[in-house]
């Protein structure tokens, strides 16, 4: 099922944030979505997730348009994401912040869930802290934890923003093999990352904005060499962090 975003604008205020973007991902493709800060990257996940009501054009799952629901009913067509700043329940364990949104969501049974949450909590390398509280991990077993919690219902198209911001260098190896396995394992998988190392050993396909319009979309040695990319890192505010 191709997930297809068609000439979406966004605007806010006098600011064009998306200007008539078009891009399609296939099912399985692992795509890094990268570009300069404030080059639209958030706002055009914000878009397909339902955060968002684009000012113009449409997003569709294979023939439905979607871009008019809210989004519970994009997260239940199996549209998963996770946030720049994590979203975990800090005075909640970490398994039960994998079982209770699980629970909450209806779709799984209580034992699936028991069941579920011990897999994925040894995904994430997590066993054990199942009982530390969230807000006594690091900033990277929090990613893991976001991770993990939208991997509870297993979304085939997992829309990533920044997962390897402040994660340490080791985490961030096992975070990699986490997410190629995953695709692996059949999981779409859109990447926002400003780590161009990982983004260019693990994706296979570079989409890239700046000042909201789409510049490039091609192979990693594509953009590589490419000289609208290039300038659009030297001349913008292109952050190394
Ligand atoms: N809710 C909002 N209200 C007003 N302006 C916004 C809003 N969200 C984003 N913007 C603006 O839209 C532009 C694109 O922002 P966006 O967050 O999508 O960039 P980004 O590529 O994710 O940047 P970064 O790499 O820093 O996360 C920026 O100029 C930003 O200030
Ligand atoms: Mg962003």
């Amino acid at each position: 099922m191709m997930l297809t975003v068609d000439q979406v604008t966004k605007n806010f205020g006098g600011l064009q944030a998306l200007s008539s973007v078009s891009v399609s991902f296939r099912r399985g493709e692992f795509v890094g979505l990268i570009g300069p800060n404030g080059s639209g990257k958030t706002t055009l996940i914000n878009c397909i997730t339902g955060l968002y009501r684009p000012d113009g054009g449409a997003i569709r799952l294979g023939e439905e348009t979607i871009s008019h629901l809210p989004p519970h009913r994009i997260y239940r067509r199996g549209i998963g994401r996770t946030f720049q700043i994590s979203k975990v329940f800090n005075r909640l364990s970490v398994l039960d912040n994998l079982r209770i949104p699980a629970l909450t969501e209806g779709r799984l049974r209580r034992h699936e869930v028991q069941d579920r949450s011990r897999e994925i909590l040894e995904q994430i390398k997590l066993e054990h802290h199942g009982k530390t509280n969230a807000e006594n991990l690091s900033g990277g077993q929090r990613k893991l934890l976001e991770l993990g919690m939208i991997m509870m219902t297993d979304p085939r198209f997992l829309l990533l923003d920044e997962p390897f911001g402040g994660v340490h260098p080791e985490l961030k190896s096992q975070l990699e093999d986490y997410l190629c396995r995953l695709n692996r394992e059949g999981k779409t998988i859109v990447l926002v990352s400003h780590e161009m190392p990982s983004v260019f050993r693990i994706c296979e396909r570079l989409v890239v904005l700046d000042h909201g319009v789409l510049v490039t979309d091609g192979s990693p040695e594509a953009v590589r060499s490419d000289e609208r990319v290039i300038n659009a890192y030297l001349g913008g505010s292109y952050d190394e962090a």
